[in-house]
């Protein structure tokens, strides 16, 4: 008897282990797994607005959130802190906000922003940028701090338009990647667009870990540095990242709806030193309302979020390519119907089979608004099994 139930419960293991899926992509089947709101404007900290979410890794598995907490307006302009929480339980739990940057009194303070994990040395940068409107103030710098030990402590603000100028640069929003594959294996590669006059997408890179920084790919607006008219070239807000053939996607914000309401995207063959016209094609899938997306490539397969909708910043989607983003699954998944505004992913990369169940997404998420909250998303790629 007991031998028998050893055996069945034996057979019931190899049974549940057997049926459990592998990691297969043609079965993605996304489901939210978590949901829970990391910054409400307006309670917490005593800041008006919380907005622009980033989100990343880091090489010791943790997950960390970024905000811009907006301290008296909603405002694009205005003074701010940049907001941090961290979790060390793939999401489950979060620690309490601490701010990390505070521009103090900036007419036009500081904007969000890259994050980029450096593998090879394991540390987090953050670039982001201060003065970018020019408002009362100028030039307009690029700044960087970076954390060393997976985001508990940061650096004092390093000004890094002392290597790269004082042209204003908004980097991401998103993250910034880390070459894994050649060309230019372990470079940074942080990505942003200019003002709306002098609008494209700008690439900065570094071949030593952050020490030094120089100016890659541009792909410039049309016409440059001039004002523009409804449906002009004007290639804005962006998001790298690094597809297995070491290429590097730039997946683009079309802020005056150039050609359609939908996503630009282009590609880097030299590891951000240059994006050729040849590469850049209009993803008539990616229905866009001109809003900050997120997009990342894990094992093979491309995700991409935004508020799916040609008009309004609604109807936060996920949706994913098995074929390198040259077409998507029909079955994408709706995250929150209502209000939805910028978002970005991340994922935890070991091996583990735990972790390449999930994915990870920030977003902006409301009722009324989409700046009411940021809200964390764990994302089971497996419908949950
Ligand atoms: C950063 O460096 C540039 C170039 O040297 C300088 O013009 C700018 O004022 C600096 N910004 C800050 C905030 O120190
Ligand atoms: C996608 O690109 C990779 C190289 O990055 C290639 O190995 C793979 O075959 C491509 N997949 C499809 C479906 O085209
Ligand atoms: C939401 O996105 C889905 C997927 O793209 C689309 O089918 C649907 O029409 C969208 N709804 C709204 C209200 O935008």
């Amino acid at each position: 008897m007991e031998a028998e139930k050893l055996l069945l419960l034996a057979g019931l293991c190899f049974l549940l282990f057997a049926v459990t899926p592998g990691v297969s992509s043609a079965q993605i089947d996304p489901l939210v797994y978590e949901e829970q709101l990391l910054w409400v404007s307006g309670a917490q900290g005593h800041v008006n607005t919380y907005r622009i979410p980033l989100l990343t890794f880091t090489t010791k598995g943790s997950l960390l959130a970024f905000a811009e907490a907006r301290k008296s307006t909603a405002s694009d302009i205005g003074a701010k802190f940049i907001a941090m929480r961290r979790s060390t339980d793939k999401g489950a739990t979060w620690s309490p906000t601490t701010f990390i940057v505070d521009d103090v009194t900036e007419p036009d303070g500081l904007n969000l922003g890259s994050v980029v994990v450096d593998e090879k040395v394991g540390s987090v940068i953050l670039i982001y940028t201060i003065c970018f409107h020019l408002y009362h103030c100028g030039p307009s710098s690029t700044m960087m701090v970076a954390s060393q030990d997976d985001g508990l402590t940061w650096s004092t603000p390093r000004n890094l338009s002392v290597q790269l100028g004082v042209q204003s640069f908004a980097p991401g929003p998103g993250f910034g990647i880390q070459k894994r594959y050649s060309p230019a294996k372990g470079r940074l590669v942080v990505c942003g667009h200019g003002t709306l006059e002098g609008d494209g997408v700008f690439c900065i890179l570094s071949d030593d870990h952050g020490r030094h920084w120089y100016n890659g790919a541009a792909l410039k607006s049309i016409p440059y540095n001039q004002k523009k008219k409804a449906q002009d070239f004007n290639p804005d807000e962006c998001q790298p990242f690094e597809m297995m053939d070491g290429s590097i996607v730039i997946n683009v914000r079309n802020q005056n709806n150039y050609h359609c309401r939908c996503r630009v995207v282009v590609r880097s063959r030299d590891g951000g030193l240059s994006l050729p016209i040849d590469d850049l094609s209009f993803d008539y899938t990616l229905v866009d309302p001109a809003v900050a997306a997120g997009a990342m490539q894990k094992e093979g397969v491309l995700f991409f979020t935004n508020p799916a909708n040609e008009q309004h910043r609604v109807n936060l989607t996920l949706r994913w390519s098995l074929t390198n983003g040259t077409s998507w699954e029909n079955k994408a998944v709706q995250i929150w119907a209502g209000p939805s505004g910028y978002s970005s992913m991340t994922s935890l990369d070991s091996d583990s089979a735990e972790d390449r169940k999930y994915i990870f997404v920030i977003y902006e998420k409301g009722h009324i608004n989409y700046d009411e909250t940021i809200s964390f998303a764990k994302i089971h790629l497996y419908g949950g099994l």
